[in-house]
């Protein structure tokens, strides 16, 4: 993250990047334009961008999933990793737990993105479980990890 980096809401304009963004990392597990217009339109999500310069570079999704406030998405774009992008989104998304005053968050992630896995484990975030195979049809095993959050 520079200096000018900075989170903000994703407005409806920003969600064909983001579309463009997720084949791009995600491939064949990407969300599709259309699903991330439905879930969009459904108000019931967080959509934040983070920004270098006034150029978004990345995004995370999050909300309540069940009774779980839960990432749902977290994105950096290749040439503006490693310096602490993503960092900046989780802080915004467990600065919302917080804020909302919700005792337990979480978030899946495949077993084989150590980068991910060591990036909420920095956070204090711990395994919860494994979901076999959740990651289709790459065929990979999902992780639930789960963070417990101090009271106000
Ligand atoms: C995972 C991802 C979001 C990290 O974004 P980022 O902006 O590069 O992350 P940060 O710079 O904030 O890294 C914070 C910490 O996470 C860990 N980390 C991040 N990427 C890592 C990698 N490739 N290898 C090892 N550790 C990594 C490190 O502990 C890092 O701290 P450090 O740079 O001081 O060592 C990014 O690589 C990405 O978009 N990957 C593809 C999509 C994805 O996997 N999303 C997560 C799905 S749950």
């Amino acid at each position: 993250m520079t200096e000018a980096a900075r989170v903000r809401d994703l407005s409806a304009e920003d969600l064909a990047w983001m579309a463009d963004r997720e084949a791009e990392i995600f491939g064949t597990s990407a969300w599709s334009r259309i699903e991330i217009d439905r879930d969009y339109g459904s108000g019931l999500r967080r959509y934040r961008g983070i920004e270098e310069d006034g150029t978004l570079v990345g995004y995370a999704v999050y909300g309540f999933d069940g009774d779980s406030f839960h990432l749902l998405n977290l994105a950096v774009v290749p040439r503006a990793r490693r310096r602490g992008n993503a960092r900046a989104l989780v802080e915004d998304f467990l600065a919302e737990a917080r804020a909302l005053g919700v005792s337990e968050v979480s978030l899946e992630v495949a077993v084989t993105n150590t980068g991910a896995i060591r990036l909420y484990q920095d956070y204090g975030f711990s395994i919860v479980r494994v979901r076999p195979r959740y990651y289709q049809p790459e065929d990979v095993d999902g992780v639930v990890m789960g963070l417990v959050l101090d009271g106000p």
